[in-house]
C-alpha cells in the first residue's frame, strides 16, 4: 500500500511490527494481544498504538503510587473495583508488579460483579502466569466490604468508570480500609440528578443559581460535575490530598475526569467537610448528607462510621 492509499480516509488502518520503543522490555505480548493492543501476528495499527499511548498515559498516574508504597510498606495491595475485564489489573501487573521478586511486590485484587468476566480474569491471570499475584472478587463493591478475600488494609483503591454510584462505595470502601490512594475515574452518576430533579421547583423559587440545572440536560451534566465535587470535597474532608486532572484521549468513554486522592495526615479536613455540608444545604441536597458522609462535624450526622455500618447492612439485605 502507498502512504498515500494509508492515508486515505476509511482506508484501512495499516499494520507495521511494534518498534521496541513502543513495547517496553519484558512486556507480555500475550496479553497486549488479549487486551487488542497488538493483532493477533504481534503488530500495531494506528488504533492500537493509540490505546496503547492511552495505556501508557493512565500507567504514568499510577506508577509514582506504586512505588511509593511499595517503598514504605515492601508490597502494595491494590483493588480495583468494577473492574469489567481487569485491563487495569493486568496492566499494572505486568508493567509493575511482574518486574519485583515474585510474590514480593503484593497483591491485585479485582471486584466485578459480573460472573463471566471474573471467570475470564481469572483464566487469563493463570495462562500469564499473574494467578499468584492477582485474584477476582465476584462481588458488588458493597458486598466487598465483609469479604474475608481481602485484606483488612489496602494501599490503593482504584475504580475505572465503576458505574453510577459504585465510585461512591469505592470511595466508602478506601475509607473504610484506610487506603493511601484512591485513583477514581467516575462514570455517569444519576442519583444527584435524581434528587436535584425532584428538589428543583422549591430550588427555584429560593435560589437563582438553580438555572444552572433547570432544563433536563443541565440537571444531568450538573448533576454530574456536582457528584465530583462533592466527592472531591468528601475526600479532602478526610484526609486526603486531591488532585483533579484529565485522562486524555481514553477512549472507554466520554468521562475522562481523573482524581486522584492521597491520605495526608495534618491536612486540614474540616473546612472541606463544612464546604460539603454548606454545598448540600444550597443546593437542597440536605438528604444526601449519608452518601458524602465526612467525619462527625457537628456530631449528629456524617458519621462515618455509621455511614459505613449502613453500607455493610444494605449489602447484607440486598
Ligand atoms: C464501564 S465498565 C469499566 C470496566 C473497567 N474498570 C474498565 O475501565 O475497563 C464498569 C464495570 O463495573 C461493573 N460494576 C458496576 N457496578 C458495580 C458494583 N456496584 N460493584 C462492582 N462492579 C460493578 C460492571 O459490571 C462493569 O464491568
Amino acid at each position: 500500500m502507498t502512504s498515500k492509499a494509508r492515508n486515505k480516509p476509511g482506508a484501512p488502518a495499516a499494520s507495521v511490527p511494534a518498534s521496541k520503543h513502543e513495547i517496553r522490555p519484558g512486556q507480555s505480548i500475550e496479553l497486549l494481544k488479549e487486551l487488542h493492543i497488538l493483532t493477533r501476528d504481534g503488530q500495531l495499527n494506528q488504533d492500537s498504538r493509540r490505546k496503547l499511548k492511552q495505556v501508557y498515559h493512565l500507567f504514568q498516574f499510577i506508577e509514582p503510587l506504586l512505588r511509593e508504597v511499595l517503598a514504605e510498606h515492601g508490597q502494595v495491595r491494590l483493588v480495583d473495583h468494577g473492574a469489567g475485564k481487569s485491563y487495569l489489573g493486568f496492566i499494572l501487573y505486568d508493567l509493575f508488579f511482574k518486574s519485583q521478586a515474585p510474590g514480593a511486590a503484593g497483591h491485585i485484587y479485582g471486584v466485578e460483579t459480573r460472573d463471566e468476566l471474573v471467570t475470564r480474569s481469572r483464566e487469563l491471570a493463570q495462562r500469564l502466569g499473574f494467578a499468584p499475584g492477582m485474584s477476582f472478587l465476584n462481588a458488588s463493591v458493597a458486598e466487598s466490604m465483609q469479604s474475608d478475600a481481602l485484606p483488612e488494609r489496602l494501599d490503593i483503591v482504584t475504580a475505572l468508570h465503576a458505574c453510577d454510584t459504585a465510585t461512591d462505595d469505592a470511595i466508602r470502601f478506601g475509607l473504610a480500609r484506610g487506603a493511601q490512594h484512591m485513583v477514581l475515574v467516575p462514570c455517569c452518576q444519576a442519583e444527584v440528578a435524581a434528587h436535584l430533579r425532584a428538589g428543583k421547583g422549591a430550588a427555584i423559587q429560593r435560589n437563582p443559581m438553580a438555572e444552572l440545572w433547570r432544563h433536563p440536560l443541565h440537571t444531568r451534566e450538573f448533576g454530574s460535575q456536582l457528584t465530583n465535587v462533592l466527592r472531591c470535597l468528601q475526600l479532602e474532608s478526610h484526609g486526603y490530598q486531591v488532585s483533579v486532572t484529565e485522562l486524555v484521549g481514553w477512549e472507554h468513554s466520554m468521562k475522562n475526569e481523573l482524581i486522584v486522592a492521597t491520605r495526608k495526615p495534618g491536612v486540614a479536613r474540616r473546612r472541606a467537610g463544612q464546604r460539603l455540608e454548606e454545598m448540600l444545604a444550597t443546593v437542597g441536597l440536605n438528604d444526601m448528607r449519608p452518601r458524602f458522609f465526612t467525619p462527625l462535624l457537628d456530631g449528629t450526622a456524617g458519621d462515618a462510621d455509621e455511614a459505613v455500618a449502613d453500607l455493610k447492612g444494605a449489602a447484607q439485605h440486598g
